[in-house]
């Protein structure tokens, strides 16, 4: 039996500690024996052999767990370790990586963030109501011709603008409110500056009426551009959109030729990038808004993203080019 709690200290593996806990309290383990020799004593002789083997059997029980536990321990160690996955191979994953329209939603939204404008998303089939309807696009109205545009068998129609987010976002809240607004949007167009679907970033800001001006748009729009671009110059003409009153479209100088004139930007020395305006009272009449004002303005995403990023060519936005 000593013998035997020699070889426990001295185990290296739970399957030879298991043969040893065999030769000990098996069957027909040395213990098991032990004890039903007991049967053979009488009296006093018995009574002490008896506590002998138990404090022995506890004695072994206790040097058995602790070994057992201790080689457990090494074994998962061991398992572990030869069953270890190199997380870094996937970080050297080189297919993948944010698309250049993502990146630039981020960083419009990271300048309108700051300002508490909240983001709100619309779904991109939407109802004739919010596409046109309640921004004063009127059935058999012109305006709709410059959109003309895909529609479902039930009237439903592509998103042509972000604006009908504008729509939802004031019928969900009340006012005062700012929203910034991204996403993709349908047209039918298609030519080297055109594609079906492109993105764009829809902003609204609504407060009592006279809180809200044009000058605050105007201030607002100016630095926004100048945080993304730098050193530009900023410009508003003025021009015509059903939901706004009045409208403007908004230049910057040319980010490659510093407004010199080039072909980017078609010698003029201007690019054009945002329209915008204050919400036209007929829009807020649709919404059941009574004693606000409000700024609204739209940029295409496609369009600032091949100026700040000087990318040419708007279908590489849309192809996929395992090189880049
Ligand atoms: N929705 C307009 C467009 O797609 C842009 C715009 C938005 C203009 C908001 C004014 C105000 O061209």
């Amino acid at each position: 039996m000593q013998s035997i709690k020699q070889q426990l200290q001295a185990v290296q593996t739970l399957q030879e500690l298991e043969n040893l806990k065999v030769q000990m309290s098996g069957k027909k383990g040395v213990l098991t024996l032990a004890f039903a020799q007991l049967k053979n004593l009488e009296g006093e002789e018995k009574k002490q052999k008896a506590q002998e083997l138990n404090l022995l059997k506890q004695e072994f029980e206790s040097i058995y767990e602790n070994k057992k536990s201790e080689l457990q321990t090494l074994e998962l160690a061991k398992k572990l370790e030869k069953e270890r996955i190199d997380v870094s191979l996937f970080t050297q994953n080189k297919a993948g990586k944010t698309h250049y329209i993502h990146l630039m939603i981020e960083k419009i939204l990271d300048y309108f963030s700051l300002l508490n404008f909240e983001v709100c998303q619309g779904s991109l089939i939407e109802e004739d109501f919010y596409n046109f309807e309640a921004l004063n696009i009127p059935k058999f109205h012109p305006a709709r011709d410059m959109q003309d545009t895909f529609y479902t068998r039930d009237q439903k129609v592509l998103r042509t603008h972000t604006s009908p987010v504008q729509i939802h976002t004031m019928l969900n809240k009340k006012p005062p409110l700012r929203m910034i607004a991204p996403g993709a949007v349908f047209r039918r167009d298609y030519d080297l500056t055109h594609s079906p679907m492109f993105h764009q970033v829809e902003g609204l800001m609504v407060d009592e009426k006279g809180l809200v001006s044009f000058s605050h748009l105007k201030f607002i729009l100016e630095d926004f551009l100048k945080s993304i671009f730098g050193d530009i110059q900023v410009r508003f003409r003025s021009s015509f959109f059903p939901f706004t009153e009045p409208s403007a479209e908004v230049d910057m100088s040319c980010v490659f030729c510093q407004g010199e004139g080039c072909r980017v930007c078609s010698h003029t020395g201007w690019l054009e990038v945002l329209g915008c305006g204050m919400v036209n009272d007929n829009v807020f009449k649709a919404v059941g808004y009574e004693n606000v004002s409000g700024y609204a303005f739209g940029l295409g995403v496609e369009r600032f993203a091949m100026l700040y990023y000087a990318i040419n060519d708007l279908r590489g936005f849309f192809e996929v080019d395992l090189r880049n």
